[in-house]
C-alpha cells in the first residue's frame, strides 16, 4: 500500500537536457503545440521557490481579491500544468480502493484547456520546454517567474521529497542529487537563467523569493502594474496579509492539506510535515554542513560566472 515509497526517482529520463517524468513524453507534443491565449499568464518556477505563494498573489489580484472564489482549491483555480506525468493517478487509483482524484489532478492539460481564460496556469517547465508558440515568440501571454536561492530550494525541496514523493535518504544525498541537476526539472541554473535573460522583455516579469520576504506590498505593487490592474493601498494591506506565512498556513484552499490529508487517510506516506513548512530565508544555515556550503556556493559561482546573475 505504500504507493509513492521506493518509486522516489523511478522512472526518470533527460528530455531536451531536462530531468524529466518518464510518463512526461505522454504530454510533451501535446503542450508543445499548445494553443496559447494571451490572456492566460503563466506562472514559471522551479518547484519549492515560491510557486504556491505566486499563484495566490496573482489569482487575487486577477479576481480583485475575490475572497470568496478564493476558497476553491488553488489546484482549481491555478492548475498545474504538467501534474498528471509527476504522479500517476490512475495507478494510485487502480492500488487504493475508493481513492477520489480531483480532475485538476487525474487530467491536466485537459483540465487547463477547459478554463475559463484568464487563466492561471502554473508550470515547472523550464523555457525550453514550453509551448513552442511561447518559445518563438508568436504568442506573447504573461509570464511571472519566481526564483529562489538555491540552498533553501533545495532543503525546501528535501521536505517535499518525504512528504509528497517517498524520499526516504538522507539530506546530504538529497543535495548531492540536487547539485548533480538529477531531481525533476532540473538543471537550476538552465532553469532560472533562461528566464533571467528574458527579464526585460515586456510579458515577463521576474520576482524573486528573497525580495517578497522582505518587501511583500512592493512585491505586490509591481505584480498589480504588470497584471495591468489597479490596487489601491489598503487592497495591498489586506492582500499583504492575506499572503503571509502564517495566514496562508492555516488557509486550506492553499496549504495542500488535501494532499497530505489523502496521504495519511490511505497511508501512502509516514512522513509527517506540512507543505507550508518555514517560509524563511537563510534556513539552510542550520542543517547544511560548512562542507556542503561551500560545495554549493562553488556551484553557484561557476553557474552564474558569466552572468549578470546574483544572489543577495
Ligand atoms: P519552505 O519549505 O522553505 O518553508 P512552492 O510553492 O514553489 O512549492 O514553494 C514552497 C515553499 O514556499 C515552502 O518553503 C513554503 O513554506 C514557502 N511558502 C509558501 N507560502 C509562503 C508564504 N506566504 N510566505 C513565505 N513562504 C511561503
Amino acid at each position: 500500500n505504500k504507493y509513492f515509497v521506493n518509486r522516489f526517482r523511478k522512472g526518470y529520463v533527460t528530455v531536451d537536457g531536462v530531468t524529466m517524468p518518464v510518463r512526461f513524453k505522454e504530454l510533451q507534443e501535446n503542450i508543445l503545440n499548445w494553443n496559447v491565449n494571451e490572456q492566460d499568464v503563466w506562472i514559471c518556477s522551479f518547484p519549492k521557490t515560491g510557486t504556491t505563494w505566486t499563484q495566490e498573489m496573482v489569482w487575487m489580484i486577477l479576481n480583485d481579491l475575490d475572497f470568496e472564489g478564493g476558497q476553491v482549491n488553488l489546484g482549481a483555480r491555478s492548475p498545474f500544468l504538467e501534474v498528471s506525468a509527476l504522479f500517476d493517478y490512475r495507478d494510485l487509483m487502480r492500488d487504493v480502493e475508493g481513492f477520489d482524484v480531483p480532475p485538476f489532478l487525474n487530467d491536466s492539460l485537459k483540465f487547463v484547456q477547459n478554463q475559463k481564460s484568464p487563466v492561471c496556469i502554473k508550470t515547472h517547465l523550464p523555457f525550453n520546454l514550453l509551448p513552442k508558440a511561447i518559445q518563438d515568440g508568436t504568442k506573447r501571454p504573461k509570464i511571472i517567474y519566481i526564483a529562489r536561492n538555491p540552498k533553501d530550494t533545495c532543503l525546501s525541496y528535501y521536505h517535499h521529497a518525504k512528504l509528497l514523493e517517498g524520499y526516504t535518504g538522507d539530506f546530504e544525498t538529497f543535495c548531492r542529487l540536487f547539485l548533480a541537476n538529477k531531481l525533476c526539472f532540473a538543471p537550476y541554473w538552465k532553469h532560472l537563467l533562461q528566464f533571467w535573460n528574458r527579464r526585460h522583455e515586456d510579458n515577463v516579469l521576474f520576482l524573486r523569493y528573497e525580495d517578497m520576504k522582505k518587501d511583500l506590498p512592493s512585491a505586490i505593487r509591481a505584480t498589480a502594474k504588470f497584471l495591468e490592474k489597479d490596487l489601491n493601498e489598503n487592497q495591498v494591506d489586506i492582500l499583504t496579509d492575506h499572503l503571509s506565512f502564517d495566514s496562508m498556513k492555516k488557509n486550506p484552499a492553499v496549504n495542500y492539506e488535501l494532499v497530505t490529508e489523502l496521504n495519511k487517510k490511505y497511508k501512502l506516506i509516514e512522513q509527517e510535515g506540512m507543505f507550508m513548512r518555514s517560509g524563511s530565508v537563510g534556513g539552510y544555515k542550520t542543517v547544511m554542513s560548512p562542507e556542503l556550503i561551500e560545495e554549493f556556493d562553488r556551484w553557484i559561482r561557476t553557474n552564474t560566472k558569466n552572468t549578470d546573475f546574483q544572489f543577495y
